[in-house]
């Protein structure tokens, strides 16, 4: 091959050298989260945000966009030229964005971005998205839309609020001292006894025996309805574990709180012989968990409380300000039958509370939390602790009852005494199921108690949210569709 001669005038060879130094030298743009920039002081820094389109504005020389990454309920103002106008930058679009932090002249943000590049990801029709810009949607309407409503800032609210309580209820057990642990999903056992269970089976199980093979479990195998049977077992060599993680319950239930998956917080406690060792738990946990999303996240919370629910921060303040009260069953019972009010559901002693028997007691006791013991012996499975008080017969049960939502945590103290617990499970015909149960009480058994609390009725709770499936980010419940 012939070399190639190239002539270029001296001038030229230096600008081209010049632009070189100049585009290798720069400093990259330094990436940054919306919430980062929104707060920065760094003003005049080379920054990068990617998010996704809120609002787009044209005037005449400058575009205007909202950029939102979900760090924050805040979006970040992106002002540029009109020039760097693009037909795909539209509402709900995927953006990366270049340029200038700097103090925004108007009073609506402290920082806006000066953009001098702007990078179109994921185009989004606007005519065919679900949501409209500045549309305020209502939760009926997002909830039809489990795929994409996270990118409406009151679901972006929830995820920020639902991941903060999960960290909150981790930091309080953990500065309590307690250990978590990793109760298992698929389970043997059912351990509430209310036959709400969904089987499991290897999906290719009818092949395996065809082709001769064994059953893939050695016993029917069930999702869990409660971690608590597994934990009662750790609880056997630590003073304090919980678990926190999905649970399963197969109610053929359409209501508000209910949900075929949801996410169960337990707490087990050592050594505890009183309900009220596990009533201070069950309140301590609920106050802090909801100090800390208050500090954490006033905005998100602000929003359900201002756009979802009115007035619900009165609620939650008069919650915070109060302490809870406490009722046995047989006094709730006799309010109920005070009551003019006429329900669906008896109100005899024995009957199990209804979610409007536990609605009415709520509010009666003056719209705070409201702790229910001792319920009947009937009511309660078979690890409940007898309180040996015929004729009534009650076991050391605690409900904490909360206002619009009704059950929010269900606790006993647990049966450690031997022969009692064999008593009951023969009764059962499940002393054969248990034989590794009642070897917790063999070995070194103590008096213990513990709780499990519904991590999306706390969120319903604090939110004031009336439907459960709005604070979960993908519900199950009978006859829904999986995504
Ligand atoms: O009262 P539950 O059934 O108690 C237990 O499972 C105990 N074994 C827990 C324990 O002592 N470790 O359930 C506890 C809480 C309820 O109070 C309720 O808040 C929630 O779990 N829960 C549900 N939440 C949503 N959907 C459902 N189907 C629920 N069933 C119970
Ligand atoms: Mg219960």
């Amino acid at each position: 091959m012939l070399p190639v001669k190239m002539c270029i005038s001296a001038s030229a060879a230096s600008r081209i050298i010049f632009q070189c130094l100049r585009f290798y030298c720069q400093k990259p743009p330094k990436k940054l989260r919306i919430c980062e920039a929104v707060s920065s002081s760094d003003m005049g820094t080379n920054v990068k945000v990617q998010g996704w389109v809120r609002s787009v504005r044209h005037q005449k020389q400058n575009l205007f966009l909202h950029v939102n990454d979900g760090s924050s309920l805040q979006s970040l103002q992106v002002v540029a030229s009109s020039q760097l106008n693009h037909r795909l930058l539209t509402f709900g679009s995927a953006v990366e964005v270049s340029g200038l932090l700097v103090k925004s002249p108007s009073r609506r943000q402290e920082v806006e971005l000066q953009a001098n590049q702007i990078h179109v990801v994921g185009e989004c029709n606007p005519v065919d998205f679900p949501f409209k810009v500045k549309e305020r949607h209502d939760l009926e309407y997002i909830r039809q839309f489990p795929h994409l409503r996270c990118r409406t800032n009151t679901f972006s609210s929830l995820l920020r609020i639902r991941s903060e309580a999960t960290t909150a209820i981790q930091l309080y057990f953990r500065d309590k001292g307690y250990v978590q642990v990793h109760t298992p999903v698929i389970t043997s056992n059912d351990c509430e006894g209310a036959g709400e269970l969904f089987q499991v089976e290897p999906a290719f199980q009818e092949k395996q025996e065809e082709d001769g093979g064994q059953p893939f479990f050695s016993v029917p195998a069930y999702l869990v309805v409660s971690g608590q049977l597994h934990l009662e077992v750790i609880a056997g060599a630590f003073p304090g574990v919980f678990s926190f993680g999905p649970t399963f319950r197969a109610e053929n239930s359409q209501s508000r709180r209910h949900l075929a998956e949801f996410f169960m917080v337990e707490a087990e406690i050592s050594f505890t012989q009183s309900l009220e060792d596990l009533m201070k738990v069950m309140e301590e946990m609920f106050r802090s968990t909801t100090e800390h999303l208050l500090a954490q996240c006033p905005e998100d919370v602000a929003l359900f409380h201002k756009h979802v629910t009115p007035g619900h921060n009165d609620n939650v303040d008069l919650m915070m300000k109060s302490s809870f009260n406490v009722i046995t069953y047989t006094e709730a019972i006799d309010i109920l039958n005070r009551s003019s009010q006429k329900f669906a559901f008896e109100t005899d002693w024995g009957c199990d509370l209804q979610t409007e028997h536990e609605k009415y007691l709520v509010k009666h006791c003056g719209n705070i939390p409201l702790f229910v013991t001792d319920y009947p012996y009937t009511l309660k499975p078979f690890y409940a602790r007898d309180n040996l008080d015929k004729p009534l017969h009650t076991v050391a049960a605690v409900d904490l009852l909360v206002p619009g939502v009704g059950e929010l945590c269900g606790g006993t103290l647990r049966e450690e005494r031997l022969d009692l617990l064999k008593t009951r499970l023969a009764l059962a015909g499940l002393d054969e199921t248990y034989r590794w149960y009642l070897d917790l009480r063999r070995f070194g058994s103590v008096p213990h108690g513990g709780f499990g609390m519904g991590f999306e009725r706390y969120l319903q709770c604090v939110l004031g949210v009336d439907n459960i499936r709005d604070v979960i980010p993908f519900p199950r419940y009978s006859h829904s569709c999986l995504l």
